[in-house]
């Protein structure tokens, strides 16, 4: 075969349960291994016979992959132990995997098969973060917290109390072991300027956990524009509005985790709360897009939209999804015991 015209084709394969951004960097450099990057995610019942059930089914798992913008192709129902049939059957020359040792429920390396036939590399596994750490994290946040009820009405004295000091946060980002470069901001960067005539939207948030509803709401704001633009507020911020236990990632981690999604541009590092004429304008944003979940006021009582409702630039969006942080804990605590 003519070597310089055949595409080389990467395989990386693994459970990516509440998929985070070790996870998008394993992609990432398995993509820069070759041309074409296929991934296989292993089915729900794989995963509980080797390693326990997992938080995000298998649904959730194929999709949030696939919005990884390093991923050519997902193959679902990837088998656990990596053959060479498997690699064969999509025409994948090597797999890739992280500088750690996966084994099966029987204690075999799942890639014994992959490393004898030398068709088998390494990339460099991501320090500070993994799924059994994001469940210990949140499975700390609720023993030692009551949970928030239900209703999404705060307490406001409760709100205000921690909007008084420029010190309030959250209590959890603080345990993250994670070392945050400019590096690897630069690797997950698109590094793309809007073109001229392209329509820019603007949307913030926490995007703690980055998960499902995220996704599904990001794709929505996606067809809105061109060029979308992600703020993510400070960890102070968000701990303001979304409660004393928040966030559960830093900033630095969310802005990992958003960059990695697909539908995303650019994001603003720190975003103020309230979309100010100045943003509108420095951006050049044509559109500003909120989901369904409730808009908390900003410290001054004011809408923190107000600005481009005014400019009648403000756009309501349904996801369409309603999973949120919250949810994704109370699925953990349901299941605690299985973990
Ligand atoms: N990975 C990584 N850095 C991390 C976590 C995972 O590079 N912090 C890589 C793994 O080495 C693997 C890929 O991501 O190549 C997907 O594998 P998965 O089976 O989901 O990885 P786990 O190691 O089980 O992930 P976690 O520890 O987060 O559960
Ligand atoms: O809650 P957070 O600030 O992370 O949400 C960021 C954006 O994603 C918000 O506009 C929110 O309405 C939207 N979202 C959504 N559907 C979900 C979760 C979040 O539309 N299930």
């Amino acid at each position: 075969t003519d070597k310089k015209s055949k595409q080389v084709r990467v395989w990386v394969d693994g459970c990516f349960d509440m998929v985070h951004f070790g996870h998008a960097n394993a992609v990432r450099q398995a993509k820069q291994m070759g041309d074409y990057l296929l991934v296989g995610v292993h089915s729900d019942a794989e995963v509980a016979k080797h390693k326990g059930p997992p938080v995000y089914n298998e649904e959730e798992r194929y999709k949030m992959v696939r919005a990884i913008k390093w991923v050519d192709e997902v193959v679902e129902d990837a088998p656990y132990v990596t053959t060479l049939e498997t690699l064969d059957k999509y025409d994948a020359d090597f797999c890739v995997h992280g500088d750690d040792i996966t084994t099966t429920a029987d204690g075999q390396d799942t890639y014994h098969l992959v490393k004898a036939a030398e068709r088998y590399k390494e990339c460099k596994r991501t320090e500070g973060v993994s799924t059994t750490d994001l469940v210990g994290r949140m499975l700390l946040m609720t023993r030692t917290h009551h949970q928030r009820g239900s209703d999404t009405t705060v307490d406001k004295t409760e709100i205000g109390a921690i909007g008084q000091g420029h010190s309030a946060r959250s209590p959890w980002t603080g345990v993250s072991q994670f070392l945050p470069t400019s590096n690897k901001i630069v690797q997950f960067s698109e590094g793309k300027e809007p073109k001229p005539g392209d329509k820019i939207v603007y949307v913030a948030g926490a995007f703690d956990l980055f998960n499902v509803g995220h996704l599904d709401f990001l794709q929505k704001a996606a067809a809105e524009g061109d060029y979308i633009i992600v703020g993510i507020h400070t960890d102070p911020v968000v701990n303001r509005y979304k409660g004393s236990n928040y966030p559960i990632m830093n900033l630095h981690e969310r802005i990992l985790s958003v960059l990695a999604c697909r539908y995303v541009s650019e994001v603003v590092i720190g975003a103020p709360y309230s979309v100010s004429a100045d943003l509108m304008n420095h951006f050049k944003v044509d559109t500003v897009c909120h989901g369904q979940t409730p808009i908390m006021s900003d410290v001054d009582g004011k809408d923190p939209y107000a600005i481009p409702k005014e400019q009648g630039k403000f756009k309501m969006l349904d996801s369409g999804n309603v999973l949120t942080t919250q949810a994704i804990i109370e699925r953990i605590i349901r299941h605690r015991l299985d973990y």
